[in-house]
Formats: C-alpha cells, structure tokens, sequence
C-alpha cells in the first residue's frame, strides 16, 4: 500500500528585479522582455509553495517536522531574497536571468541539498497571482 504523503508549507519575500540578456541590443531586450527590461527594476510579492513528498516516519508520523521545513526555507530563501535586489544583492542571479523559472530552479537546488533525498521535493513559485512556475514538472 502507498502511504505516501505530500506536506506543504508556503512562504514569501519581496525582491527587485530586471529581465536583461547583456548579449543582446538594448532594442532586443526591450522586445523581448518588455516592461521587466526597465533599467531601474521593479519588483514583486514572491509566494513560494515546497511540496514534500513521503512516507509518514513510523515513530513520529511525519512525512518532515513542519518547523524543520519552515526553518530551512527562511534560511535559504527568505533570509537570502527577501527585500534584495535580484540582479545585484545575489550571487545567485550575478549572471543568470532571474526569471520565475531561473529563480525556482534556484530555489529547488537550494532546498534540495537541505532535505533527505527519501523524500521528494517539489517548488511552485509565484510571481503574481496568475503567473507562476514549477520545478520539476
Ligand atoms: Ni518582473
């Protein structure tokens, strides 16, 4: 029988960026990337969804202590994205486009080397409230 579990937790931060490819024409990277091209950033309420996956431990009957899940996701997103600028504060997004899907990727690789690899780990992320990505699909 599959007692498999998925556990949730859900969090924020607020973070500045700019959709820029340095390869390209100013002219391109406004066609391409529009309004998130604009030179002096914008920014955006970021909801990040975890989704942990497994069977419940037979002493505690947790799929993962929710505590333990917040705590690492405030140390590895919250406290490293929350009120930065993308582009500039990260090194992370040094040079890479911090894209939605750039930035869950990122986050992902991030929770991943912090959660049992009995478990598994999914992460959507919103960039607004009807636009948001996934990793792993
Ligand atoms: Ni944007």
């Amino acid at each position: 029988m599959d007692n498999r579990v998925a556990v949730f937790r859900k969090e924020h931060f607020n973070a500045a960026h700019r959709l820029h490819n340095p390869e390209w024409s100013d002219e391109l990277n406004k066609k391409i990337f529009g309004k998130c091209n604009n030179p002096n950033y914008h920014g955006h309420n970021y909801e990040v969804i975890v989704k942990v996956t497994g069977v419940p431990d037979e002493k505690t009957g947790y799929v993962m202590d929710m505590k333990t899940l917040s705590d690492i996701i405030r140390e590895e997103v919250h406290t490293r994205f929350d009120h930065k600028n993308l582009n500039l504060d990260t090194k992370e997004f040094e040079n890479l486009n911090p894209t939605a899907e750039n930035i869950v990727i990122t986050i992902y690789n991030l929770l991943r080397k912090r959660i049992d690899n009995l478990l598994d780990l999914h992460v959507r992320l919103y960039e607004t409230e009807r636009n948001f990505v996934e990793y792993p699909v």
